[in-house]
């Protein structure tokens, strides 16, 4: 054992010399309302299982495969983008907001859908995209012909008129997908206005009718019994009225072209787009008052700094979203400290957040996948951390089988993010069991020899057999409501504990490093266990770098 190894007792005791365990009381997790506690699992449709073998997954394939939801006890599914879409951005372009998309499925496959899921205690989430339309959809069509009523639907501007007779945007607004944010219009003559793709256009929130025509959109899927939604990129809804240029971003090194060349102060988190949400908010708990049945909720999508994200939450006199993404543990990667850890999770115990429910999360379909990201021997680790820390848990399909990115041809790059969205791998038969053989849209990873669900259902020991296992602890963890965290010096190791009145307590060391950590299980017992750790009973434990357990006393 190296000079490094440190040796901890498993007392509850300060057992990191530099930073003892910084204690932090958690709300008393009694009465919980059902998504304060959830497990929330989500499926991107296309990639889960493809039940016509067409090569896209679909609703009558998210209908087949209930019964690994079911043996996960999660609480609710959110569902990526069904609705009617181009797929320019996988349906995050929609064009009839209240129709299935015909490669998913049809109304009769999503109510069956939604009645199977219920009647197994498992509650749907859909996908909201209120920011922005498919320029296909017909408000779109509309607005550009100026057809009455519908002028306004859209955020248009006339050109900026240069001296030498050529046209150029109203301003210098970007992408997040880069280059300008304003796409021209030949027939209107304008320019609109985009966050996203330019087959993306955003909806003019200060039209009152184009409010209207949202929360219709949101009352018609909760009248068809769905439990919420997450609400797509939340902070881009409003942008600055009179247009202003946003500033360059001092030293950004970036090209002019790249979205974060500029400093968003007049495209993202503005004061209208919070009083949305609160209105959202109303709107839901109205909508649960006077139809009675469990809370309907809603998550929003917020890559936003954490005093925004607070907002979200609420302004200590509005409530907002239920809670708004946790993308902090998204910044973690294969030479993350413990340190970084702490570093990501240490302002959401800030005391401004103690009247909200955290979530945590470590992966979507945005982001390269965790086990690519953080190693894949620290896919046990961060389910834990994420289980351990308490609130809501979101997990990506995939995580708790430790699916990693898949391998893809510059052809089939169509989408960096496609990496992360290769299909689900169920098993050894063709194409991972994603479907009876088509090729998929997106090839199966070549790793699903290896890393498959049925393959981990049969071993004693697997990311699927602790990701279960984590469920349960989640369960109980709600009788544990003192939380302590803590970090070595040097980085190697991270610790939470979670306790109770009456000093029993779980105990989470991930051992990060690249020295073996060694533990004394004194009276504690292992709960859980990453799939690498070796132990042969007795007292002493030592957790290997990667390793992580939750011991329990
Ligand atoms: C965030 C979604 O997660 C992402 O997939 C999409 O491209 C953008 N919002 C635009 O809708």
């Amino acid at each position: 054992m190296g000079k490094f190894v440190l040796i901890i007792l498993a007392t509850f005791v300060a057992i990191l010399n530099a930073s003892p365990l910084k204690h932090s009381q958690i709300r008393q997790e009694e009465n919980l309302d059902w998504w304060q506690n959830a497990v929330v699992y989500q499926i991107y449709p296309r990639s889960f299982r493809d039940s016509n073998n067409d090569g896209v997954g679909d609703l009558r394939g998210i209908i087949e495969k209930i019964d690994h939801l079911i043996d996960l006890e999660v609480d609710a599914i959110w569902l990526s983008p069904i609705y009617k879409s181009p797929m320019i951005d996988n349906g995050y372009d929609i064009s009839d907001y209240r129709t299935i998309d015909e490669v998913f499925g049809n109304m009769d496959d999503f109510m069956e859908l939604l009645d199977k899921y219920h009647k197994a205690g498992i509650k749907v989430l859909l996908d909201f995209v209120p920011n922005h339309t498919s320029d296909q959809h017909e408000w779109f069509n509309k607005s550009v012909s100026k057809e009455p009523g519908y002028e306004d639907y859209y955020i248009w501007a006339a050109p900026k008129l240069n001296e030498n007779g050529t046209r150029s945007p109203p301003n210098n607004w970007l992408s997040v997908f880069d280059n300008s944010a304003w796409t021209w219009n030949e027939q209107r003559q304008e320019y609109y206005f985009h966050q996203f793709y330019s087959a993306q256009p955003d909806l003019n929130f200060r039209n009152a009718k184009v409010q209207q025509e949202l929360k219709d959109v949101m009352a018609y899927w909760l009248d068809m019994g769905v439990d919420g939604f997450r609400i797509d990129a939340v902070p881009h809804i409003y942008e600055d009225a009179e247009l202003k240029d946003e500033p360059v971003n001092p030293d950004s090194g970036l090209n002019p072209t790249d979205y974060n060349y500029l400093n968003h102060i007049y495209t993202k988190d503005q004061n209208e787009t919070f009083s949305l949400v609160y209105d959202w908010r109303a709107f839901m708990d109205n909508y649960t008052k006077a139809n009675g049945g469990d809370t309907r909720i809603f998550m929003t999508e917020c890559a936003s700094d954490l005093d925004k994200i607070l907002y979200y939450y609420g302004n200590g006199e509005k409530l907002g979203a239920h809670f708004s993404f946790n993308f902090n543990l998204l910044g973690l990667d294969v030479n993350s400290t413990s340190k970084d850890i702490n570093d990501k999770i240490d302002p959401w115990f800030d005391r401004k957040f103690n009247n909200y429910t955290k979530n945590w999360l470590t992966g979507n379909h945005d982001n390269p996948r965790a086990a690519s990201r953080m190693g894949p021997n620290h896919v046990d680790a961060y389910n834990m951390l994420i289980t351990i820390l308490g609130g809501v848990t979101v997990t990506y399909m995939g995580e708790e089988i430790g699916q990693e990115n898949g391998e893809l041809t510059p052809e089939e790059m169509t989408d960096a993010r496609n990496l992360e969205r290769t299909p689900f791998q169920w098993d050894t038969t063709v194409n991972a069991g994603f479907n009876d053989g088509a090729t998929p849209w997106l090839p199966v990873s070549k790793k699903y020899l290896e890393t498959n669900l049925a393959d981990q259902k049969n071993k004693t020991i697997s990311h699927y057999k602790n990701y279960k296992q984590l469920v349960q602890l989640k369960k109980d963890l709600v009788n544990y409501s003192s939380l302590g965290y803590g970090y070595d010096e040097i980085g190697n190791v991270f610790v939470v504990s979670r306790t109770n009145g009456r000093s029993q307590y779980y105990r989470y060391i991930f051992n990060i490093g690249r020295e073996g950590y060694e533990i004394k299980l004194g009276s504690s017992s292992l709960f859980v266990q990453s799939v690498n750790v070796s132990y042969s009973p007795g007292d002493t434990l030592v957790l290997q770098p990667g390793d992580s357990i939750i011991l329990k006393a």
